[in-house]
């Protein structure tokens, strides 16, 4: 029986090469989970309750808490729930365990830890009457009550413009993204908080696949350790996984019905020639242009080109305006700027106004494009 014989020998080499490096994938300082999150704690994080103390880095403890969520201590912040840690990018994004990262922001300080915000922008903190929940400020709820409405605007002209609220602090706030055309409106400052670490990096080291540690307990060193678990070692683990699971179903396959019809049909039947039918699934439907909408403001010359007003004592506005700028609901005060859409005769404060056009191409109040293109629009 050689051909038996060759096929527990094949067997048992294809399971050597194939599962081997399974069984060898441990290591003291494996990868440990908070069991309600969706990702995993490794180098330079570690949980002291899971790993041996010298798993992580300086500064990178987290915690499990009871309902399985990853918790960071900032030693000058406080506590933060972590959403994700990306270690390809060394960033890490942070929640605040009572759903209201503005107060948190308020009173931030990483001194002491190793990480940093990516950028920083100056917000104005503003207080105003309750009215202002109906205005085209996008209002901070939980900080706000049935008496006082807080605000953020990173637009210091917005904020010293709008002469209800009183201004509580202006303060550089941690943000994600550098500015752009942020609108200053809508700053409700509820994004998760992403930071980022400089040292140890492991950047190089992750987008190999392999993963950083440290050298030994006593020295700082990090070395890059190939071990799979992550990146392109995970995929070939997963590569392995799949060859198995196909290759030796196969394989056992042929050998079965070679040994059958060797032996039991004496090799005179001929087998017949079945033909598989692929169904061809060509649906070129799936390629459907998909209708972009794309919201534009005006350009500076077009906002310039409306006319200005400064208001008299008597602060009468022309056309079918009332006391009260709709857009920051502040009455309007003698001496203050006044900005009027042409087309439809709308007037706001200035610099309301030219804030909103920038984001914005419609009138805040009837929504008529003022933009030259449509002014043929008829006026009622
Ligand atoms: C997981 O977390 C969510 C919210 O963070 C919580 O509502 C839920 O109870 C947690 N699950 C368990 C099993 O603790
Ligand atoms: C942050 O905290 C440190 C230490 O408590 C303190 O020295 C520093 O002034 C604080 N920074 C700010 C901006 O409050
Ligand atoms: C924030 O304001 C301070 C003081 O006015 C200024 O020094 C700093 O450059 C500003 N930061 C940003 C990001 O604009
Ligand atoms: C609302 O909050 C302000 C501080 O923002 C506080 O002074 C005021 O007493 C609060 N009012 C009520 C009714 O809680
Ligand atoms: C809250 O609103 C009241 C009345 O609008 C105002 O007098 C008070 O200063 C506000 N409180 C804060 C903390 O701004
Ligand atoms: C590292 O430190 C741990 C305890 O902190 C100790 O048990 C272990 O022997 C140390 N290992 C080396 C290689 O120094």
């Amino acid at each position: 029986m050689d051909t038996l014989k060759f096929f527990f020998l094949f067997l048992f080499l294809f399971l050597f090469l194939f599962l081997s490096p399974l069984i060898h994938a441990t290591n003291s300082c494996a990868t440990s989970i908070c069991f309600n999150s969706s990702f995993t704690i490794r180098f330079p994080f570690q949980t002291n309750q899971q790993q041996p103390q010298t798993c992580g880095y300086p500064g990178f403890d987290l915690t499990c808490n009871n309902q399985g969520t990853t918790v960071l201590n900032l030693p000058n912040s406080g506590k933060f729930f972590v959403r994700y840690i990306n270690y390809l990018t060394q960033q890490i994004q942070l929640y605040d365990p009572n759903n209201c990262l503005p107060t948190r922001l308020l009173e931030f300080n990483l001194t002491g830890s190793p990480f940093r915000a990516l950028y920083y922008l100056n917000y104005t903190f503003l207080t105003c009457p309750s009215k202002f929940t109906r205005s085209r400020f996008t209002v901070i709820d939980c900080l706000s009550n049935s008496t006082n409405t807080t605000l953020a605007t990173c637009s210091m002209n917005l904020a010293m413009g709008i002469n209800v609220c009183e201004i509580l602090v202006t303060l550089p706030i941690p943000v994600s993204h550098p500015r752009q055309d942020e609108d200053d409106f809508s700053s409700d400052l509820s994004d998760d908080l992403v930071l980022t670490w400089d040292v140890p990096n492991c950047e190089e080291c992750e987008s190999k696949g392999a993963m950083c540690g440290l050298q030994d307990n006593a020295s700082q060193q990090i070395v890059c350790i190939n071990n799979p678990g992550t990146g392109k070692a995970n995929r070939l683990r997963v590569f392995q996984i799949i060859c198995f699971s196909i290759v030796v179903p196969t394989i056992t396959c042929a050998f079965a019905t070679a040994f059958f019809i060797y032996f039991v049909s004496g090799g005179t039947q001929r087998r017949r020639n079945g033909t598989t039918t692929v169904q061809q699934n060509s649906d070129p439907a799936a390629i459907t242009p998909q209708p972009t909408t794309i919201i534009a403001g005006l350009d500076e010359s077009t906002i310039e080109s409306y006319t200005k007003v400064v208001l008299g004592e008597s602060r009468r506005l022309p056309g079918p305006n009332d006391d009260t700028c709709s857009i920051c609901l502040s009455e309007y005060r003698a001496k203050e700027m006044v900005r009027c859409i042409p087309a439809c005769k709308h007037c706001f404060h200035a610099d309301c106004i030219d804030e909103w056009l920038r984001l914005n191409g419609t009138c805040p109040v009837c929504r008529n494009s003022p933009s030259p293109a449509h002014g043929n629009l008829e006026n009622v």
